[in-house]
């Protein structure tokens, strides 16, 4: 059992989606036994919040139900998890900051990229509906290439 942790600042739009998507691609493969999938916030703004409605929205239109309730990264995430999976750089610099010394590994979502020439997922918060697309674009590569690699 491989344990995968998505994290994002909210946890209301990038990081849900990973997990939806990610999720997604796993019971395609008929691997659901295989891994335990979740995702978290750096901030705790949205805690206990569904995911952003337009975001919802855009993911129910691709086929993906967003189902999580917002929640911000604890300390024991770093022990329960095998691999933490962030949006941007700047998740990447809090949860390697915060990381108390354990063996998860750490990773940004974009290494796992092989069609879009990115670093990191954008932030769509501020933005229109596109955003929300390019979003679900990127997660959709990424995901596929994680999947290949475990
Ligand atoms: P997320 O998006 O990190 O992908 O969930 C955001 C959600 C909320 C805010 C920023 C980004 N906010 O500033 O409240």
């Amino acid at each position: 059992m491989k344990s995968i942790l998505f994290v994002c600042l909210g946890n209301i739009c990038r990081s849900p989606t990973a997990e939806a998507v990610f999720r997604k691609l796993v019971s395609d493969a008929g691997r659901d036994a295989e891994f335990e999938i979740d995702s978290a916030g750096t901030g705790g703004y949205h805690e206990g919040q569904m995911a952003d409605s337009r975001m919802r929205s855009v993911a129910r239109q691709r086929g993906y139900r967003l189902e999580s309730i917002a929640r911000r990264i604890v300390s024991a995430d770093f022990d329960r998890f095998d691999l933490i999976v962030t949006m941007d750089n700047e998740n990447f610099r809090i949860v390697s900051a915060v990381n108390p010394g354990s063996e998860v590994e750490l990773v940004r979502m974009c290494d796992y990229c092989s069609e879009h020439d990115v670093t990191e997922v954008p932030d769509p918060y501020y933005g229109g509906e596109a955003g929300f697309n390019r979003v679900i674009d990127i997660l959709e590569d990424a995901c596929a290439n994680l999947l290949r690699q475990n």
